[in-house]
């Protein structure tokens, strides 16, 4: 018996992965360093001092992993594609050994009739470009674009949809402001330039895709900004913080503007921002991507002594969290459609979630099973939420969960399980949760 509400028909239904948090395999057939294998070598940057060397060793166990994805039933699979197997120094041209890999991966996808959505970017930047500045830089964008053709040319016959960008907002702000993400940089509002840049990248490649008849979305990391009180001095700041979070990345490719973020200082788009740049962002898009994990309570803070920002995040009380400790709040996904639709009408492109999950304390128990009935409660309340975001007139087109197998979760390790599927790091064995089971029996009921 079904839990959850019905679904268009041709609604997608799977799961998620990033090259660098499932593949290992760091330094086979070619692939260059990214600023992920160097930061997760320095001492103290990662719990326990965990990389992605090996990860859930996926470059060796695909094939499992795309049984697991036929198992599940999914009609969609989100991976992304790691730039430094592609171009190992990050320019000139492709090392045919790592196409290879994503070409069989992608034929494997198709002869079980799951639409592959690939990211050409998951936080994987080619060590040699972080070297010449990284996002700082106004080139990577150009370089980007240059790798966006190798691979579309590639794999574009049977690939039609493909995401140019994760998360360009959390990979700015714990990247390159706070530090807690490779590269590691801690640049406070100095890290503005990588917004900028990403989405100039965004956009140079968008253009790549659409000359090759190609679709293209963007993941952004969502959340809907609730201020803390009435109080005039927090509705300006949940207004600054929703401006930095949401509007930074969401207006320029949507809308062809830069949000408002004067608050943050006297000059928040200096020299960086040349003309056209804008019109090249707002490409078309055939789809925006959302990754949704939390809402964010927003109070005011005196800048003075708080890094220059006028704002803090409060904790959410009287909800459940995760392992991680994030708050959940299904209704929240609710919230930020319905709040993105009425923000942007007709400017708003199809939806897709390509995020949404959490982390729980897993054990493998005794007969071989994982009762994560937290997950499942989760994806129960996320996914009802979201049915009523589409019945009050949001055009949702998928929901592919984060995440399909336990992974690399950047800094915090191995320590947070997001999968469906549980991964015993020692032996690589994996083995389906009871939420994988759950999902299953679902997806079989939509059809
Ligand atoms: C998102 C990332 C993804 C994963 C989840 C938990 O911000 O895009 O790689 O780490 O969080």
């Amino acid at each position: 018996m079904s839990s959850l509400p019905r679904f268009p028909e041709g609604f997608l239904w799977g799961a998620s992965t990033a090259a660098y948090q499932i593949e290992g395999a760091v330094a086979e057939d070619g692939r260059g360093p990214s600023i992920w294998d160097t930061f997760s070598h320095l001492e103290g940057r990662t719990k326990e001092g965990d990389t992605g060397d090996v990860a859930a060793d996926h470059y060796h166990r695909w094939p499992e992993d795309v049984a697991l994805l036929t198992e599940l039933g999914a009609n969609a699979y989100r991976f992304s594609i790691a730039w430094p197997r592609i171009q190992p120094s990050g320019s000139g041209p492709a090392n045919p050994r790592g196409l290879d890999f994503y070409d069989r991966l992608v034929d494997a996808l198709g002869e079980r009739g799951i639409t592959p959505l690939p990211t050409l970017f998951h936080w994987d930047l080619p060590q040699p470009l972080e070297d010449e500045g990284g996002w700082l830089n106004r080139q990577t964008a150009y370089q980007f674009a240059q790798y966006a053709a190798l691979v579309a040319d590639r794999l574009g016959d049977r690939v039609k949809l493909w995401i140019t960008l994760n998360e360009p907002f959390i990979h700015m702000t714990l990247g390159y402001a706070l530090g807690m993400h490779a590269p590691g940089r801690t640049l406070g509002l100095d890290a503005l330039p990588v917004a900028h840049h990403q989405l100039l990248a965004h956009g140079l490649a968008a253009g790549e895709l659409h000359d090759r008849g190609l679709g293209v979305l963007i993941s952004n990391n969502c959340t809907p900004v609730r201020p803390a009180s009435e109080a005039e001095h927090d509705l300006a700041a949940a207004a600054i913080y929703d401006a930095l979070h949401n509007r930074l990345f969401n207006d320029p490719v949507l809308l062809g503007t830069y949000p408002d973020l004067s608050a943050l200082g006297p000059e928040a788009y200096p020299s960086f921002v040349e003309d056209d740049d804008l019109k090249l962002i707002h490409a078309p898009l055939e789809g925006l991507g959302i990754n949704y994990y939390t809402p964010s309570v927003v109070e005011y803070a005196d800048p003075t002594g708080n890094d220059g920002l006028p704002f803090t995040l409060n904790e959410i009380e009287g909800v459940p969290t995760t392992a991680f400790g994030w708050p959940v709040v299904p209704d929240g996904l609710r919230e930020l459609l319905v709040g993105l639709r009425s923000r942007y009408g007709s400017a708003l492109p199809p939806i897709y979630i390509t995020e949404n999950g959490c982390s729980t304390s897993d054990v493998l128990t005794n007969d071989g099973r994982v009762h994560d009935t937290e997950r499942i409660d989760f994806l129960t309340g996320h996914l009802g939420a979201l049915r009523e975001a589409m019945a009050a007139g949001v055009d949702v087109r998928g929901y592919l969960t984060w995440s399909l197998i336990d992974n690399f979760e950047w800094a915090e390790g191995y320590s947070q399980r997001f999968g469906l599927v549980y991964v015993d790091y020692p032996t690589q064995r994996r083995a389906p949760k009871d939420s994988f089971y759950w999902l299953r029996d679902e997806i079989a009921a939509q059809r």
